[in-house]
């Protein structure tokens, strides 16, 4: 397969410094957690991959246990590089993760420096990367000394085999030590990759001063609430959509005082002129808090609606209290 990159893709993105550092993510970044996996379309996939890249996405975000099957996403992003995306290694950052249970035995979950040593090997192996952009811890182990964790993402970097490190999904004061446990090993925490959305916004208590006073980066995950916040759901459950397919969101979650907020805020983004998704991207971005908004999507067409969120990303301050009401309620 040969693709020619589109050269205009740098003018329909914003990129932003992440944290106090050199690296500038994308704005939108895309994340391989769902539609990657061993039963998805190759297909699918490249044009997502291309699709997004040539709207300026330069950011993909892996995990090691992305698929089903675990590591799957990873084989398919591999694939993807070695026969399409290979010229374009320079202009992309790619991360991944480990944190949850990847394998059989002690060994393969968490925090120890003996598995995320191990699991990045693999990682890159399945990739057919030399290194990741970025390697993150993917959740806070409440066993293993956090000493600990902050050498083997210190040792990581130091080895060449990840550029910069990140941690997932910690709270204010973890991230803090963490921070500080990172900077006296020499190599800084560069992102926190926290859920951020409309409907949750948990991160506003304390991990955002936190990432700010640190100079770390931040770029939030489930940022349409995994399709919720968008006009899909309103009227009904859409034939293979996530709500049909995925253990992570079911038609249970979907209730009808949800659906009454979804329809409110669907007729705040209609004035705005924009789609729900547009404007669930556009409010994550507000204020320059985030450094990126990381999207999943099924078919490249979401990735184009979405990177147009970048058209109309301000808001005024109705805007903002009409939208506050309504997620108030
Ligand atoms: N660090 C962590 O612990 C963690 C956890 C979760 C996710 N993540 C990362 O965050 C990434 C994104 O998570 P997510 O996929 O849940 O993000 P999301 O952007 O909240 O949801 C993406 C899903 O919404 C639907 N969608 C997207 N654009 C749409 C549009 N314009 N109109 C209608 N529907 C649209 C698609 O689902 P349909 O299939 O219904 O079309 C798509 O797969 C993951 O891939 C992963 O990289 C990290």
């Amino acid at each position: 397969m040969t693709y020619v990159a589109d050269k205009e893709r740098y003018s329909k993105m914003k990129y932003n410094r992440c944290g106090r550092s050199g690296l500038k993510p994308s704005a939108l970044s895309l994340g391989l957690w769902h539609n990657f996996g061993s039963g998805d379309n190759y297909d699918n996939m490249v044009n997502m991959i291309t699709t997004a890249f040539d709207n300026g996405i330069t950011h993909f975000d892996l995990a090691n246990n992305y698929g089903p099957y675990p590591g799957s996403a990873e084989e398919n992003f591999g694939k993807i590089m070695a026969n399409v995306m290979k010229p374009y290694r320079d202009e992309l950052i790619i991360s991944t993760k480990a944190g949850y249970t990847m394998w059989d035995g002690p060994y393969g979950d968490w925090g120890s420096r003996k598995y995320l040593v191990a699991s990045l090997d693999q990682s890159l192996k399945r990739m057919g990367l030399d290194y990741v952009d970025i390697f993150y811890h993917h959740r806070p182990d409440p066993e293993t000394p956090m000493e600990e964790t902050a050498r083997a993402l210190a040792h990581i970097v130091k080895s060449g085999k990840a550029l910069y490190a990140g941690v997932s999904n910690y709270n204010a004061d973890q991230t803090k030590k963490m921070a500080a446990l990172m900077k006296a090993e020499g190599v800084p925490l560069l992102i926190h990759q926290p859920r951020y959305n409309m409907l949750e916004r948990w991160i506003e208590n304390g991990l955002q001063t936190v990432l700010e006073y640190d100079g770390i980066g931040s770029i939030s995950f489930c940022p349409l609430a995994q399709g919720l916040l968008t006009n899909k759901y309103i009227h009904g459950i859409p034939e293979n959509s996530r709500a049909t397919k995925s253990v992570f969101l079911t038609p249970e979650k979907i209730k009808p005082e949800l659906i009454e907020k979804i329809v409110k805020l669907n007729a705040i983004a209609e004035k705005r002129g924009q789609t729900l998704a547009q404007m669930a991207v556009a409010w994550n971005l507000r204020g320059n808090k985030l450094t990126s908004v990381l999207i999943g999507a099924s078919r490249p067409s979401q990735i184009v609606e979405n990177v147009k969120a970048l058209e109309n990303s301000e808001f005024t301050a109705e805007e903002l209290a009409a939208i506050d009401a309504v997620l108030a309620e």
